[in-house]
């Protein structure tokens, strides 16, 4: 079974418990990491060609704007999920769904007969509308159930993550 971690995280500040924090690394990326630790599958970064902006305020209105106007922003790098039979999809909740980076990436490679794990952190909107939407746009694909994850929990979400990754019936490798 090969497989792929395709995630999407923002690093700068963020809203995390109530106030405004500058991190190194984002949430997704945390969960991404030790997913592909865990399943020793590929790891992509899907990230946009102009990076979002580090302020919290500046990203929140140019996120939103993306979203109202449904928008695919350009990615940095593209991978091609041909040979992957099974995509781990991370992401943060951006307005009640995926980042629009992420439409882009899933709008622009074939998932046809691939099986997706949603996996999404968020500050209290668990999955949102992101499964419907990851459903809409690979429409050949198995979309299985997601898994939400407090953005604020990533570090100590292993037990979660392992569950749910072989719930689905991917292989873990134990420590
Ligand atoms: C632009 C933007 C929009 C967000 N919208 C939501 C939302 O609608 N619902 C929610 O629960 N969290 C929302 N959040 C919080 C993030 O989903 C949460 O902090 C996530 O863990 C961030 O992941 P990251 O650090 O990997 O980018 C938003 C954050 C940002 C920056």
């Amino acid at each position: 079974m090969k497989i792929l971690t395709a995630y999407f995280s923002h690093a700068g500040e963020n809203y995390f418990d109530g106030k405004i924090i500058a991190v190194k690394e984002g949430n997704t990326s945390i969960v991404a990491k030790k997913i592909a630790a865990m399943t020793g599958s590929a790891l992509y970064e899907i990230a946009r060609a102009t990076p979002y902006p580090y302020s919290y305020a500046e990203c929140v209105k140019e996120a939103k704007e993306e979203f109202i106007r449904n928008s695919r922003p350009e990615l940095k790098e593209n991978v091609s999920v041909k040979d992957y039979d099974v995509v781990i999809l991370a992401y943060p909740n951006w307005c009640g769904t995926m980042p629009m980076a992420v439409f882009t990436f899933l709008e622009s490679g074939n998932f046809a007969g691939k099986k997706i794990l949603p996996v999404c952190t968020n500050e209290g909107s668990r999955m949102g509308r992101s499964e419907g939407d990851i459903k809409a746009l690979c429409p050949e694909a198995e979309v299985v159930d997601g898994l939400p994850i407090s953005g604020g929990l990533a570090r100590e979400a292993d037990e979660k993550i392992t569950y749910y990754l072989k719930s689905h019936g991917i292989p873990v490798k134990e420590n």
